[in-house]
């Protein structure tokens, strides 16, 4: 058995030298410690809140019994000065994370959250793994976290112009000429999408939010929306040369535009020897659906005009939908309908799922996911298994105002 102990607190974030702002953190940083976990080795996180205000953790992805979900449909909040045990057994490798699932659009922001890694027994060999975290923040005139709200935030959820990596703004990353590196990515940002490029340079794509894929696919950015995770083998690189690790220009349809902005800098330093070994087949992943079996539930998420909100983020019409149940061992097939004009990253609490299609085209390869976006006006089809893990779970859209503004679905699986 695993024991770690987590408290959240306010501390003094450091983004740069020398410049801090007011924030919460998990043991007194940002991120949250990566918690280290083994495939089928129970862990114990002992929870104490020493904020003002309530909250729980949401491992988000992992496989856990739903009395552990963290959400306030299955636990009661942990209230300041109190201490919950969360306990429970990673069933899959993968890179995953942890955060608040109450008041999340503000604590998330703040600084509450942390990577939750889960090793397998095979894994590829790299000359070194680092985990990295994706954030962005935007302060106030006075360099502090900015007052939360407005239409312009609830309509495109928060972005801010201070872009970090694992709580730094635009570190330097040096790694040596000639190794291969393993990078475990999560984009933890409450809304932002990152459209990751290395300067253009090829990367490897070997994991997702379920852990590895079939065999590693060669590309030159990979899209993140709010929430989801990549793992990629960078390198190997020539001595001396400089790459921005950047996000691409990503239209996503809001009120507020961006360009392509840097995250980072990669250096590469004097070669060194390199012992990874990475093989042509990581694992396989069995089509859990055909694709043109029918679906047995739709899911639609929209946005329209409301008289006292300004504007509602739905799930079939509704305000914090209540879903259908689903029956424990019986094959989901969802149209996840995007009936809005802009993006929404969906994510799917306690189960993975695949996605089948996307406007009727497959995926360029299979995965398995927590997290997808759905592009404007569109219909992506998932196909996911409930296991015997009765209780209540919910889905619902990862940018961190829509989830609050409604755009969410509860429902149970039962026995
Ligand atoms: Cu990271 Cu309810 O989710
Ligand atoms: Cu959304």
């Amino acid at each position: 058995m695993k024991r770690v102990e987590l408290v959240a607190s306010e501390i003094a974030w450091e983004i740069r030298d020398g410049q801090t702002v007011g924030a919460y953190g998990y043991n007194g940083q940002v991120p949250g410690p990566v918690i280290e976990a083994k495939a089928g080795e129970p862990l114990e996180v002992r929870f104490t809140n020493r904020l003002s205000e309530p909250t729980t953790i949401h491992w988000h992805g992992l496989r856990v019994p739903a009395a552990m979900d963290g959400t306030k449909a299955v636990q009661p909040v942990v209230e300041p000065g109190q201490t919950f045990v969360y306990r429970f057994t990673p069933p899959d490798a993968g890179t995953f994370w942890y955060h608040p699932h109450t008041n999340e659009s503000e604590q998330l922001e703040k600084g509450l959250y942390g990577a939750l890694i889960v090793r397998g027994d095979d894994e590829p060999i790299v000359d070194r793994e680092r985990v990295l975290v994706f954030d962005d923040l935007k302060l106030d005139k006075r360099g502090e976290i900015a007052a939360f709200g407005g239409l312009k935030q609830r309509h495109d959820g928060r972005e801010g112009d201070v872009r970090l990596i694992n709580g730094r703004a635009e570190p330097e990353l040096v790694m040596a000429a000639g190794q291969v590196e393993r990078w475990r990515i999560i984009n933890a940002s409450s809304a932002r999408y990152v459209r990751l490029s290395l300067g253009g340079a090829p990367f490897r794509i070997i994991g997702t939010d379920g852990g590895l894929i079939e065999k590693p696919v060669t590309v030159t950015e990979v899209l993140l929306p709010a929430a989801d995770r990549v793992d990629i083998l960078v390198g190997p690189f020539q001595e001396g040369e400089g790459l921005d690790v950047e996000s691409l220009k990503y239209d996503r349809m809001t009120m507020g535009r961006r360009g392509n902005e840097r995250f980072g800098t990669l250096r590469v330093g004097p070669r060194e020897a390199s012992r990874a070994v990475v093989p042509s087949r990581l694992r396989s992943i069995p089509a859990l659906s055909p694709s043109d079996v029918a679906p047995n539930r739709v899911v639609k998420m929209s946005v329209g005009p409301s008289l006292r909100r300004g504007l509602d983020f739905l799930v079939n019409g509704e305000r914090h939908h209540h879903d259908r149940p689903v029956q424990v061992g019986e094959l989901q097939v969802w149209d996840v309908v995007n009936k809005s004009l802009m993006d929404h990253p969906f994510h799917l609490h306690g189960f993975f799922f695949q996605v089948v299609s996307v406007n009727g085209e497959p995926p360029g390869f299979r995965s398995w996911e927590d997290v997808v976006n759905l592009p404007p006006r569109s219909t992506t089809r998932i196909a996911w298994l409930p296991d015997d893990r009765p209780g209540s779970w919910m889905y619902h859209c990862h940018i961190l105002e829509h989830h609050e503004a409604g755009m969410m679905g509860h429902f149970d699986v039962v026995r």
